[in-house]
C-alpha cells in the first residue's frame, strides 16, 4: 500500500489482556481486516494473562496472529497492575497515535488502556458496555463503569446494556447496540469444537455437569470456598463433575489447605483450564454448568444448557429473562437443591437474545466504515 492510502486508513489499537478478551476482539480484528483501505487494526496485548493455558492457546485457537505490542505486565495487586498497564501502554500511544482505540469487557486492562488513551484526547469504543451488577464490590463493575463513563462508543451487546446508560445519563448518540460479540467467535467455531477429544482426554464416557470457579468473592476466602466444595462434594455423589481449574482458584485451593479435599472427591475430575475449542466441547456436551464466570453465563445460554451461576447477582440479566441461567446464593444447601432440580428434569428452557448471531462484528465495523 501506498503512503496515501495508509494516510486514508483509519489506524485502530484492539486490546486485549485478559482469557475473556480473545474470543470478543478475535472476530474484530479479522473483520476490520477485510478492509485494509479503510483500516489498519493493531492488536495489543497488556499481558495481564501470561500462561500458556490462559492466551496463547487462545490466540492459536482462535486463529489470531501474534499481537503487534507485548506489554507484559502479568500479575500484580490492582493498582500495581493498572498502573503497569497504564505505564506501558502510554508509551505504545505516544509512539503510535491510533485514531481509536477498542477495549473490551471489564478486566483491569479494559479500564488501564481505556483512561490512557482519553487523556491522549483519542476517541475510545467499549466493546460489551453498559452491562452493570450493581455490586461495587466488584473490581470488574468498578473497571464497567469507569470505561463506560470515559468511552465515546458505547457498544452494546444487550438492550438492558442501552437502558443502564440512558438512566446513567449517557447520550442516545454515543451508544450503539451491536449484540454479542462472543457468538461471533463462538458460531465461528462451533464445528471444530464440536471435534475436539476433550472427553476422551478426560476419559469421561458418562453424564456430567462442568464447574468453573475464580471470582475472588467466591475463592478468595476459605468460608466461601468451603461452602461451594461441599456443594460439589455432595452433587458428585449424583453425577461426575468436571472442574478445569483457573489458576487463581488451584493457588487459593492450596494456599487454604483444601488441596486433600478436592482429591479425596473421587466423582470431581480436576483439570489444568484448557483451550477455547474443549471449553466450548465440554458446555455443548455438559448435562448442567455451575460457574461464577460472565461468558460462560452467555455461552450456556446460547447452547441452551442449564447454567448454576454461583453469585449473588449478574451483569448479565437477559441470560435469566431470556436465557436458561439461574442465579443461586453462596449457600450449600442452596447450591445442591438447585443442582438436583435439575438431576430430576427440572429444566430450565430459554431462548437466545436479539443479535446473538454472529454478525457483531460487521455491525461494528458498519459503524467505523461510516466515519473512517
Ligand atoms: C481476571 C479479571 C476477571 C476475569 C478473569 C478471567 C480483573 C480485575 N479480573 O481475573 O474479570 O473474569 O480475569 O479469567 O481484571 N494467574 C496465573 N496466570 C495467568 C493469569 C493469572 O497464574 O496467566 C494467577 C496469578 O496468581 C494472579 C491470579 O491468577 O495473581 C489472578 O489473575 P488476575 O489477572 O489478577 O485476575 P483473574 O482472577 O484472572
Amino acid at each position: 500500500m501506498n503512503s496515501k492510502a495508509q494516510n486514508m486508513q483509519m489506524k485502530i489499537h484492539l486490546i486485549v489482556g485478559a482469557r475473556p478478551n480473545f474470543m470478543k476482539m478475535a472476530p474484530l480484528y479479522k473483520e476490520f481486516c477485510k478492509y485494509p483501505e479503510k483500516f489498519s487494526a493493531k492488536l495489543i496485548h497488556t499481558g495481564q494473562h501470561y500462561d500458556e493455558r490462559m492466551s496463547k492457546f487462545f490466540f492459536d485457537d482462535l486463529q489470531m496472529p501474534k499481537p503487534d505490542e507485548y506489554l507484559e505486565v502479568g500479575s500484580g495487586t490492582h493498582g500495581r497492575q493498572t498502573a503497569k498497564i497504564m505505564e506501558r501502554y502510554e508509551v505504545v500511544l505516544q509512539k503510535d497515535k491510533p485514531d481509536l482505540v477498542i477495549v473490551a469487557g471489564d478486566v483491569n486492562s479494559t479500564s488501564a488502556c481505556a483512561i490512557d488513551a482519553v487523556k491522549m484526547h483519542i476517541p475510545v469504543a467499549h466493546l460489551e458496555a453498559g452491562l452493570r451488577s450493581f455490586a461495587r464490590t466488584m473490581p470488574e463493575e468498578i473497571n464497567r463503569i469507569l470505561t463506560d463513563a470515559i468511552s465515546d462508543y458505547l457498544l452494546t451487546p444487550s438492550l438492558d446494556g442501552n437502558k443502564n446508560l440512558i438512566e446513567e445519563g449517557v447520550p442516545e448518540a454515543k451508544i450503539f447496540f451491536v449484540g454479542n460479540i462472543m457468538i461471533d467467535s463462538l458460531l465461528q467455531y462451533r464445528s471444530r469444537a464440536a471435534k475436539s477429544d476433550i472427553l476422551q482426554r478426560l476419559k469421561i464416557k458418562e453424564e456430567y455437569a462442568l464447574i468453573t470457579l475464580h471470582r475472588p468473592s467466591n475463592v478468595d476466602n476459605k468460608k466461601g470456598l468451603l461452602i461451594i466444595l461441599n456443594a460439589f462434594e455432595n452433587i458428585s455423589g449424583s453425577i461426575k463433575l468436571i472442574f478445569p481449574i483457573h489458576p487463581r482458584t488451584r493457588k487459593q485451593i492450596r494456599k487454604f489447605g483444601l488441596d486433600e479435599k478436592v482429591k479425596s472427591m473421587q466423582n470431581l475430575i480436576l483439570s489444568e483450564s484448557v483451550g477455547y475449542y474443549d471449553f466450548l466441547k465440554l458446555q455443548m456436551e455438559a448435562k448442567f454448568i455451575m460457574t461464577d464466570s460472565g461468558g460462560i453465563q452467555e455461552e450456556s445460554t446460547f447452547f441452551g444448557i442449564p447454567c448454576l451461576t454461583l453469585r449473588p447477582n449478574t451483569e448479565r440479566p437477559i441470560t435469566i429473562s431470556q436465557g436458561t441461567n439461574k442465579l443461586v446464593k453462596l449457600n450449600t444447601q442452596d447450591i445442591i437443591k438447585e443442582a438436583q432440580n435439575i438431576l430430576s428434569g427440572n429444566i430450565k428452557a430459554g431462548t437466545i437474545p436479539k443479535y446473538w448471531d454472529g454478525k457483531t462484528a460487521e455491525r461494528i465495523v458498519k459503524i467505523f466504515s461510516k466515519k473512517a
